[in-house]
């Protein structure tokens, strides 16, 4: 099977797209709630936008109109990846108002150390009503340790610094794959972006970016569920394209856990292997086990031999799902930061509700080996990273149909 564009990398990546009046061009851009809203947050900005010009997942984006430098809180509050038009008005306009996104389920989620970063920069920041009043006359590079190695964060900033005068250098700076894709992406449009992947990124200020093509890699997340998928059901699945490097922690967890995954240049194969037995899981910031994936690794150890504990470290409050597959019969105990999962024979469907993105998969997924029916509801939080899900997993032989959008 072949799956789509990644979510967390298109954000970021089209966003940048306010980095230059040159025209963008992507690929394999997946079809997503949170995409959409970005563009609706461009196109308000000032950007044009031409999609499909040549077919599928392909946009053209050209910010050479921009009249406006304020993203305003009806949008930033349904994608707080908005927060991230930021670094890239303020560097090339001198000025940005961005409402602040607020908390969400999985966390409160401030923005302290994006804008740390930015008045290190140079920039004088003022917080009102609820809106970030950003502003300088040419943000200046800068040594900027992070307190922690945020994505968003090293995003903005790196977006920030490419058009600054002189070098920056981001300490402790987030090494996900997205960051690394990014920085390719801004490389390509003329920037001088180095090392990252590593903790450290230097960057050297350009005064102008241009425009390029570039096309998203595969969404690793995306990837990563269908590997918890195919464990669970017992099935094999080949996963066209997907880059295992990407997913090593998760992948050493799958192997812990017995399953067999198979890494080859065209793909991973990942062939559930019978019943499952319990592994510790932790997650941490790439490259540790990625918190995306730590609900869909609930449901396989709810129904693995076994006890296991699950340690959430990046995200305060990200076992929301875990209620639910307690009502689907799972045995499953909070303790803070720490989930207790005592393995069970089999679960049971029932209905249950969806709270963010990751957790509604996580409920789809325990649905898929529950006996009898499971009804997940507000599955709009899934449409929010999943393309076709139910499409996919119906090619892969599922029993799963939507029966209505809850809005
Ligand atoms: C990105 O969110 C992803 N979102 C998240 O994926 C992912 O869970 C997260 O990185 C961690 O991997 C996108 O890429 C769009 P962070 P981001 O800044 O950038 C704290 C999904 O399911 N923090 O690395 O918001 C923060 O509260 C989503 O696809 C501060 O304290 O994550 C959190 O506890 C969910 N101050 C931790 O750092 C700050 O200024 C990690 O946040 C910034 C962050």
């Amino acid at each position: 099977m072949t799956l789509g564009g990644s979510k967390n990398a298109a954000l970021p990546v089209i966003i940048s797209s306010l980095l230059t009046a040159g025209k963008c061009s992507y690929g394999r851009v997946p079809a997503l709630r949170d995409v959409s809203t970005t563009l609706r947050l461009l196109s308000r900005l000032g950007v044009t936008i031409e999609k499909d010009t040549m077919g599928g997942g392909c946009l053209e984006l050209t910010a050479d109109r921009v009249s406006q430098v304020e993203a305003p809180y009806d949008l930033v509050k349904t994608m707080r990846a908005s927060f991230l038009v930021l670094g890239p008005l303020l560097a090339r306009f001198g000025e940005a108002r961005v409402s602040t996104p607020g908390g969400c389920a999985i966390g409160s989620r401030p923005v302290n150390i994006h804008l740390q970063g930015l008045e290190r920069m140079g920039a004088r920041i003022c917080q009102d009503h609820g809106y970030i009043d950003a502003r300088a006359g040419e943000l200046r590079g800068a040594i900027i340790p992070l307190d922690f190695p945020s994505v968003g964060a090293t995003e903005n900033l790196m977006m920030a610094a490419t058009l600054a005068r002189g070098e920056t250098i981001i300490q402790n700076a987030a090494r996900e794959p997205e960051i690394v894709e990014l920085a390719g992406v801004l490389n390509k449009m003329g920037g001088k972006v180095n090392g990252a992947g590593g903790d450290v990124i230097q960057i050297e200020g350009v005064g102008e970016l241009h425009g390029m093509s570039h096309e998203m890699s595969l969404d690793r997340i995306e990837t990563g569920t269908f590997m918890v998928g195919a464990a669970l059901t017992g099935g094999s699945v080949m996963i066209e394209g997907a880059w295992a490097e990407d997913l090593e922690a998760f992948i050493v967890k799958l192997r812990q856990a017995g399953v067999r995954v198979e890494e080859g240049s065209d793909g991973v194969r990942v062939t559930g292997n019978g019943r499952t037995c319990s592994t510790d899981i932790a997650t941490l910031p790439y490259p540790g086990f990625p918190t995306d994936l730590q609900a869909q690794m609930m449901v396989l150890m709810a129904v693995s031999d076994g006890t296991s504990v699950i340690t959430e470290n990046i995200f305060e409050n990200r076992f929301m799902h875990a209620q639910e597959l307690n009502r689907m019969g799972a045995r499953i105990a909070l303790d803070g930061n720490r989930a207790t999962v005592q393995g069970v024979a089999e679960l049971s469907g029932a209905p249950v509700m969806a709270t963010d993105l990751r957790a509604s998969m996580s409920l789809v997924l325990a649905g898929l080996v529950a006996r009898g029916v499971t009804e997940v509801s507000r599955v709009y939080h899934l449409d929010r990273g999943y393309e076709n899900i139910e499409g996919k997993l119906a090619g892969l032989g599922a029993d799963i149909r939507r029966v209505s959008c809850d809005d």
